[in-house]
């Protein structure tokens, strides 16, 4: 039984509202500088003054106390066993039931369960979580309260452990697949393993007898295995029932995949025996206006529109993802680097995991790994993310200890750290001791690394850190890697900004292609984050991360192309940018990139040629680039003709200045968006994502608007949150106006637990006009 909802919530414990779980109590702001201010150096950015630091965890409210409290029932002939299962509560959750203790965890990222047996009465039980959150305890936004799924599972007293429950794939034929299923009981005298496909049909049972510690352990052959891969996720049912004198007296039932992970010096990293290179990226765990509070669409949205630009792995930077977010990567078929700590013993901000890491790790390991072990998509887990103790023997013991008990936990995938200080890391032996040697940017150190290197291959555990806004152009373009700043706090969209300790996508292929024993890449990061607003770390009001390839509302930035270029090999990208609307730009030198897997282009403006041009592997941000650097503004229309390597026309793309603003477009997402007309189920929980943008009469964007909208939702469902990917935007993501950021905002409306049509209304008061769309929930 989930909770989810009827929770009470209080800040001070006076003062209480009924909301429903999963909740993120800071996410609706207001926005301010006071909630996070902080006088620090970031020592990771190789700063040594101290000085004033604001919107780096998000300046949102997210510090403090929080409360929650629950009612539930036990049936008056329950006998059993009752377990509370917490997927993450930030942070610090105290569970008391029925007024007693009775459980604790520390970290606020983590799940872990409560064995809530001894406390329960017959009828009604109370449940209460009082969490709290330390000023400094993250460096980016970690959310607050209850953001993550609550279950309580009631069992028999004889029942299985839900987390003793292991299944890994031993080996692969061409017509067999030897699979291992490991489970544990109390009490019961047998207990069945059945692997059911996609059908429902059994393919293959064993009944085994219990033995001493209530443990079983079985080899299994499943024949013409139906392998689970990114691009093909099939997916099995894992049934485990525990019998007592042949009855059922508790079943397990749960998805997993077949298939084999490996990482060899002669292969690099192989799935399913087949080498392959990482195309990942990395992900904090917000949903952008949904704050931490987690929610199934969401996590579809963001991996289909990863997969759409070809990426196959999601780094979980820098701690232990969703059960939710891990099932999705299951069905969908995204790889996952799972990730644990962004610090050991040494802080990195004042009230960080640090203060928990020599009493708790083994235990958030151990916690991390149980639950997650049985998802296809975890390839490996990541004891940490640039470990201050990285160059010590310390720090070397710390990782052999915490890889040694994810083997013992799961012997079925290799462990991998990113490290960003690689001499000190190599000068320790701690590089060198970790089954995959990660590596943060500084790919010009990736020679001498892997010349040190026994394992013969190294991973960029972190890469890129490319900054730009959606929809903003500097000029003159130029290449800029010192994290260079603008006087209205955006970056340039041209995809040349970086900073000193990063690069740009570019650099990081060149490693990719050129070199076998990279095995590839994990970006930061895919979407915009709130909190770390780098290069504006000092400046208000920015409040959210310019890194993203998509920003903070899910909107491709013009680097989601540049990747889709490289990795999406399925699909042709054709992508012209700048924008073509810049009347202040008439007879000046506008420089025009087309992003494309295309070697080869031509571009016109209104009809006259600016050069036919090949890529150039000898220059930086040529080789994977088609770049005109002297196109002079006109308005009109910008034309690119793309050739294949046999100098075939291949396509073309042609954007237009635009005219007068003319209509609002809306544009909804939602999980059945391939069909004609998208629909939302009538769940209470489902999501529509509307992309709103201004265009012209011929539906062209208005690439610079900045009308304030507003927003109304009639009939099945509600107004959820706005987001315009606009880092320094103070208005709040709850109410239902926002301004335009470059033409475009998305609005998220939640569906209802009735049927019927949701209607979205959008007002644009300035241009007069208003628009609407009608989503039925079924
Ligand atoms: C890395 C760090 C990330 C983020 C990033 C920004 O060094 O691991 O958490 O801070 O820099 O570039």
């Amino acid at each position: 039984m989930t909770l989810t909802e009827g929770w009470q919530f209080s800040r001070d414990g006076l003062s209480w509202q009924t909301v429903s779980v999963p909740h993120d109590w800071a996410i609706s702001g207001p926005f301010d500088k006071k909630w996070d201010l902080q006088v620090v150096a970031i020592e990771q950015n190789g700063e040594t003054q101290a000085t004033e630091k604001s919107g780096r965890s998000g300046a949102l409210p997210w510090i403090g106390e929080g409360h929650y409290k629950q009612l539930f029932t036990i049936p008056s002939d329950f006998s059993g066993h009752a377990e509370l299962v917490f997927d993450g509560a930030m942070a610090e959750p105290t569970v008391k039931v029925n007024g007693q203790k009775a459980g604790y965890w520390a970290y606020g990222y983590n799940t872990f369960r409560v064995d809530v047996t001894p406390y329960l009465i017959k009828g009604q039980n109370s449940l209460e979580v009082d969490l709290q959150n330390l000023e400094e305890s993250s460096r980016w936004y970690p959310g607050a309260g209850i953001y993550r799924p609550v279950k309580l599972v009631l069992t028999d007293k004889q029942h299985l452990d839900r987390w003793g429950c292991y299944f890994r794939t031993l080996s692969i034929e061409a017509d067999k697949a030897e699979v291992e299923v490991t489970a544990t009981a109390e009490g019961g005298n047998a207990i069945e393993v059945s692997i059911l496909d996609g059908k429902g049909q059994t393919v293959v049972s064993a009944h085994n007898d219990i033995e001493k510690g209530g443990l079983i352990c079985t080899t299994m052959e499943v024949a013409n295995p139906q392998l689970w891969s990114p691009e093909h996720p099939n997916l099995y049912t894992l049934r485990v029932q525990l019998m007592d004198n042949g009855k059922v007296i508790d079943e397990i039932s749960e998805k997993i995949g077949i298939r084999t992970v490996s990482v060899s010096r002669e292969k690099g990293f192989q799935l399913n025996g087949q080498t392959r290179k990482l195309k990942g990226i990395c992900l904090h765990h917000d949903l952008g206006p949904l704050g931490a509070a987690v929610n199934k669409a969401a996590l579809i949205r963001q991996v289909k529109i990863l997969k759409e630009m070809g990426c196959d792995a999601i780094r979980t930077a820098h701690n232990m993802p969703s059960q939710l977010q891990m099932e999705v990567c299951d069905s969908l078929g995204m790889m996952v680097m799972a990730e644990s700590f962004d610090m050991w013993i040494y802080p990195k901000c004042k009230n960080g995991y640090a203060r928990f890491f020599r009493e708790w790790a083994d235990k958030d390991i151990t916690n991390l790994v149980l639950a997650n072990r049985n998802h296809p998509s975890i390839v490996m887990w990541s004891i940490g993310n640039e470990i201050p103790e990285q160059g010590s023997e310390e720090g070397r013991k710390i990782a052999v200890r915490l890889q040694d008990l994810c083997h013992q936990l799961d012997p079925s995938r290799p462990v991998t750290q990113g490290m960003d200080r690689a001499e000190a890391a190599l000068k320790s032996g701690m590089a060198q001791a970790m089954d995959v040697p990660g590596f943060n940017y500084r790919v010009h150190k990736y020679q001498k690394n892997y010349d040190q290197l026994p394992q013969g291959f190294l991973l960029g555990s972190e890469t890129a850190s490319t900054v730009s806004s959606r929809g903003f152009y500097r000029f003159p373009v130029e290449p800029n890697g010192k994290g260079i700043v603008y006087k209205d706090g955006q970056c340039s969209s041209y995809d040349v900004e970086w900073c000193s300790w990063s690069n740009l996508p570019d650099d990081d292929w060149v490693w990719q292609d050129d070199k076998d024993w990279v095995i590839g890449e994990f970006v930061w990061t895919g979407f915009d984050y709130l909190g770390e607003p780098t290069p504006y770390d000092e400046y208000w009001p920015s409040r959210s991360s310019y890194f993203g390839i998509c920003d903070l509302a899910g909107l491709p930035k013009d680097r989601f192309y540049l990747y889709r270029s490289k990795w999406n090999t399925q699909q042709h990208t054709i992508h012209l940018l700048p924008h073509w609307t810049w009347p202040d730009r008439k007879g000046k030198v506008t420089p025009v990139y087309c992003y494309t897997d295309y070697p080869e282009a031509e571009l016109f403006v209104n009809n006259k040629s600016q050069g036919r041009i090949k890529k150039n592997p000898a220059e930086r941000l040529d080789r994977y680039r088609l770049r005109w650097n002297n196109v002079k503004y006109e308005p009109g229309e910008l034309r690119v003709v793309v050739y294949d390597e046999m100098g075939k026309n291949c396509g073309e793309q042609t954007i237009r200045t635009a005219g007068k603003p003319a209509k609002l477009t809306l544009d909804a997402w939602t999980q059945s968006s391939q069909m004609a007309q998208p629909t939302l189920s009538a769940n209470g929980e489902d999501l529509a994502f509307v992309t709103v943008s201004l265009v012209d009469e011929n539906g062209t964007l208005i690439p610079d608007a900045v009308d304030q909208l507003t927003f109304e939702v009639e009939g099945a469902g509600t107004f959820r949150a706005v987001c315009n990917g606009d880092a320094k935007s103070l208005e709040p993501f709850t109410e239902p106006t926002m301004k335009l950021f470059n033409g475009q905002l998305v609005v998220v409306v939640q569906a209802a637990k009735q049927s019927g049509n949701l209607t979205l209304k959008v007002s644009d008061a300035r241009q007069k006009i208003t628009e609407q769309i009608i989503i039925p929930v079924k």
